[in-house]
């Protein structure tokens, strides 16, 4: 009697070891990190041959409005960034009590200044600043967020030029490692403007059939489910079910947020999705360090644009 409940005991406890232990990694992982790094050497060497050929360093403005933590730490990032790569940065940390006025009057100096070729406004904004009257201030030739009405707009119309990092940063890393989107089904969940709106534009763009879900999208798993091609910027911890991708898809995960245990995770559910899918995106070391990598590839192509070292289309 005590031995068969032994082992009924074992049985369960193996079970329940099965059902909670992480599934198999099944995809190969999208090192992000390493594909920015070599963006960055590339960034690093046409500096300086720019610079060798008598071209003014580039120089990037790095503006912050208040004290939110994760932009603090994104804009430390980005201004690291750029002394890695010979790009001159020059902050600009502005109180949360800044004005709208304030701003836009800054925005108008940095439009001016000869020395700066791309303006960087960190997002968000304080409640009391129009995020919109900001992006439409920054001249199209020095956004290097590729966020104005006038560069969403060229993407738009297939003749893009300064293109938002994010949405450009994964086109990038699927390039490396030699993903074309042409022809797939590609599925973006979130349509905000900074990301899965032009995310939509750029697989667009590379010919991918485009579908975008938002928050009155009926049945997601189903939309998910179909995804050769999966980006997800949804800006919610691990939405997507692992059980909803599709086998051999590439995932990316454009998500990072940090949970009680203090861990820091996607917007995808990873082991799970990981277990079906082709490639896959880690959070973090996926997307992040592409988004800096093509800021700092933005920057470097305003600036040669603007000293007239290529034309303008
Ligand atoms: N905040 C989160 N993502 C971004 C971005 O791509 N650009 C800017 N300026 N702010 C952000």
């Amino acid at each position: 009697m005590a031995a068969s409940i032994h082992f009924r005991a074992g049985c369960e406890m193996r079970q329940y070891k099965w059902m909670t232990s992480t599934p198999p990694m099944h995809a190969r992982l999208i090192d992000g990190k390493a594909i920015a790094q070599s963006l960055k050497l590339e960034v690093r060497g046409a500096i300086e041959a720019l610079v060798a050929a008598g071209a003014r360093r580039p120089g990037l403005a790095v503006v912050l409005v208040g004290n939110n933590p994760a932009s603090e730490v994104y804009v430390r990032n980005k201004r690291r960034s750029c002394e890695e790569v010979g790009v001159v940065s020059v902050a600009h940390d502005l109180p949360a009590s800044a004005t709208e006025a304030e701003l836009l009057a800054l925005l108008r100096r940095l439009n001016y200044e000869p020395t700066i070729d791309g303006i960087l406004v960190q997002l968000p904004l304080p409640p009391h600043i129009s995020g919109r009257a900001v992006i439409e201030a920054v001249d199209p030739a020095k956004d290097v967020d590729g966020l104005h009405p006038y560069n969403l707009g060229r993407l738009a119309q297939r003749e893009p030029l300064l293109r938002a990092c994010t949405p450009y940063g994964v086109i990038k890393m699927l390039q490396h490692i030699g993903v074309a989107p042409s022809g797939m089904r590609a599925v973006v969940v979130g349509a905000s403007s900074i990301v899965g709106r032009p995310m939509a534009l750029e697989l667009l763009l590379a010919g991918a059939t485009t579908t975008v879900c938002h928050t009155r999208t009926r049945d997601l798993a189903a939309e998910v489910a179909r995804a050769e091609l999966l980006v997800v910027a949804a800006g919610k911890p691990q939405m997507v079910l692992g059980a909803w991708i599709r086998p051999e898809s590439v995932v990316i995960d454009i998500g990072i947020h940090r949970t009680a245990d203090n861990k820091l995770v996607g917007d995808v559910e990873f082991a799970a999705a990981a277990a079906r899918a082709a490639w896959i995106t880690p959070v973090p070391g996926g997307v992040g360090p592409m988004t800096i990598a093509t800021l700092l590839s933005n920057t470097l192509e305003a600036s040669v644009r603007r000293q007239g070292l290529k034309s303008a289309d």
